[in-house]
């Protein structure tokens, strides 16, 4: 069986999952976290080379305060909770997305994970905090522009490998398999360049309620796949 070289998750269902247990939303991130423990070990285990999660969208800043910035100490408390064991298993952290408008703690929580853990050579594990994927093409070609009008860069040149080298993902894979949980059947503006033939998988299961069991089936699932990425059967 294979195992994705790339898998991105859409960690949703958190909100509902607190609200059917009668907690507040915070909660089902916090149980969200746990989720993401799991995971990021069961992915390490697997071989999975790279694992990218969706935890913060540029979308989510319309979300009340307290749940903004609810969201940021769980990155600071994930952070100091999870870095040894993490760099006891060789995971290399990323962020994807623009961390400078993050509270301080939360910038420097994300900034100390990845400055601690750049010359790991395991699991690369990437964090879209603060991302878009639209955000992400704009910035892109905005790199881009700004070498054509210093006279750097022939406009003619610009081809889809150049263009994908100016993205947060520049050197990773695309993913192979995207899941989301909570059961919404779209991507929500997560990386949408990079998922152009990535494998889509959507459960109902809530993310706090998603294990390295439930990671199996999705990979399963992939496994019975037939990607073509637009030719035909061999
Ligand atoms: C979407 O569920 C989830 C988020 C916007 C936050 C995800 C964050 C975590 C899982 C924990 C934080 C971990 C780190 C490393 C920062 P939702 O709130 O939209 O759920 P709903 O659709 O049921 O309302």
């Amino acid at each position: 069986m294979n195992v994705p070289a790339h898998i991105a998750i859409i960690m949703d269902g958190n909100g509902r999952w607190a609200k059917e247990k009668g907690m507040v939303r915070l909660k089902g991130h916090q149980a969200g976290m746990e989720s993401l423990r799991e995971i990021v070990r069961a992915c390490s285990d697997k071989g999975v080379k790279v694992l990218t999660v969706y935890a913060f969208s540029t979308e989510n800043w319309k979300r009340p305060i307290e749940e903004v910035s609810g969201i940021f100490s769980l990155l600071v408390r994930y952070v100091a909770k999870e870095l040894k064991e993490l760099n006891a298993n060789n995971v290399q952290i990323r962020m994807l997305g623009d961390i400078d408008p993050l509270p301080a703690d939360a910038k420097k929580a994300a900034q100390k994970a990845v400055d601690s853990t750049k010359d790991n050579t395991g699991l690369i594990f990437c964090i879209a905090i603060n991302y878009g994927g639209r955000a992400e093409i704009v910035r892109a070609a905005r790199l881009l522009a700004k070498q054509a009008a210093e006279g750097q860069l022939d406009p003619a040149s610009i081809d889809e490998a150049m263009f994908a080298s100016q993205l947060y993902t520049a050197d990773l894979p695309d993913p192979d398999l995207i899941i989301r949980t909570g059961g919404e059947m779209r991507l929500s503006n997560f990386l949408t360049w990079q998922s152009a033939y990535s494998e889509l998988y959507v459960t109902d299961t809530y993310w706090p309620d998603f294990t390295p069991d439930k990671l199996q089936e999705a990979i399963d699932v992939f496994n019975g796949r037939d990607r073509r990425y637009g030719g035909i059967k061999a």
